[in-house]
């Protein structure tokens, strides 16, 4: 059945209709003029042009503001319950590329608190995780003088007062309706959101007037920013615009990679002989026998491999219609496209390692109120 899927901050599952789910969280699609518009700033993003970040909220009125020299800030986060692994990379890549065509500052909220109330582990363990994630995230390249990291546990202080008066407007009706909660949810679950929502409007706080946001993040966020934008006209700050992206595919065929399915997930730390097994064994649209693939052509519209190249690893559009092509044509088999997406992964992965070893340097003083990080 096409809507036996679920979309949610905590839980992804069944094949995603994308384009139903947009229709059910009420977002509006990035059309071609949306898309035009976004090209007068910088070359459009390959992750836009192919429809991966594919859906906002306000975007115009975001854009309508900075050409008028308001500029926004940028928003978006991370709850650190594992590694990191290529499916958190996507998104903060195309955060890096906003940060550099619009010049703008980024808040960055590492939610320890989040998953320590909704997984089974300690504030100890979501902390250091926190600090893995983190050099992960700085090894992008994102602008140290540009970019704070706000760590929950660490920065409460500044986000409380904002996270209170959002409480203050969102019923616990809305909680269980927007989020599924129950009445054996623990308490610290359904207060939780307004943590999620105090980054948004942290700079209005500070600043006292009304500060553009922007943020780029996943779908399965939009709950949280649904609350969030229908708490703030009644405190005063501007809601958040939003762009949402897909989830990045798993390896073994499905809609998400997920840390659940070790071998079907690319973690950075991961050596050249780990993503050859991995991507190995990943699921593809390729037929029975050699002989068949080449009588009948495969399929990439399924294919974990097609869909690595898509989304991260071909950026040239030619290229990436050419592979499918040959793929339908029976012209390269499975095996082929394998060992080329491991030598593209690799290459990728071994100039991130040594980004994130350099990380380890900048991290430190790119927190906000310069908190000390567990390592
Ligand atoms: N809840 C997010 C997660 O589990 C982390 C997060 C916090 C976030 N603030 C955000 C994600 C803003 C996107 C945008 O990963």
């Amino acid at each position: 059945m096409a809507e036996d899927f679920k979309v949610t901050p905590w839980e992804v599952s069944g094949d995603i209709d994308y384009d139903l789910l947009m229709e059910r969280f009420g977002t509006t699609p990035i059309d071609e003029a949306l898309l035009k518009r976004l090209s007068g700033y910088g070359e459009i993003h390959p992750m836009l042009r192919r429809g991966i970040f594919y859906t906002h909220r306000d975007m115009i009125r975001l854009l309508d503001e900075y050409d008028k020299g308001n500029k926004f800030f940028l928003y978006t986060g991370r709850g650190p319950s594992g590694q990191t692994h290529l499916g958190h990379l996507m998104p903060w890549i195309f955060n890096k590329w906003i940060q550099d065509v619009f010049g703008v500052p980024m808040l960055f909220q590492m939610t320890d608190d989040e998953k320590f109330l909704f997984k089974d582990l300690t504030l100890v363990d979501t902390k250091s995780l926190a600090y893995q994630n983190a050099l992960d995230f700085v090894a992008l390249g994102f602008d140290p003088e540009k970019t704070k990291i706000i760590l929950d546990t660490e920065n409460i202080s500044a986000l409380y007062p904002i996270a209170l008066k959002v409480a203050k407007k969102v019923t616990f009706s809305t909680a269980k309706a927007v989020f599924g909660f129950d009445n054996s949810t623990n308490i610290g679950s359904i207060f939780f959101t307004t943590v999620q929502a105090a980054p948004a409007f942290l700079p209005s706080e500070q600043q006292g007037r009304q500060v553009p946001c922007l943020i780029p993040c996943g779908i399965d966020q939009d709950p949280h920013f649904r609350v969030a934008r229908d708490a703030a006209p009644g405190l005063g700050y501007p809601k958040p615009s939003m762009l949402y992206c897909k989830m990045f595919p798993g390896l073994g065929g499905g809609d998400k990679m997920s840390s659940s399915d070790e071998n079907a997930t690319i973690y950075t730390t991961d050596g050249a002989k780990d993503v050859k097994k991995k991507v190995g064994r990943a699921f593809t649209g390729g037929r029975v026998s050699v002989e068949e693939q080449k009588k009948c052509g495969g399929n990439p519209e399924v294919c974990a491999v097609f869909k690595y190249n898509y989304y991260l690893f071909e950026k040239d559009d030619g290229k990436i219609n050419d592979l499918a092509d040959k793929c339908r044509r029976g012209e390269i088999l499975c095996g082929e496209c394998k060992a080329a997406l491991t030598d593209k992964i690799n290459v990728f992965l071994e100039d991130h390692q040594q980004k994130r070893e350099k990380a380890k340097d900048i991290v430190d003083g790119m927190t906000f109120d310069g908190f000390k990080w567990v390592k």
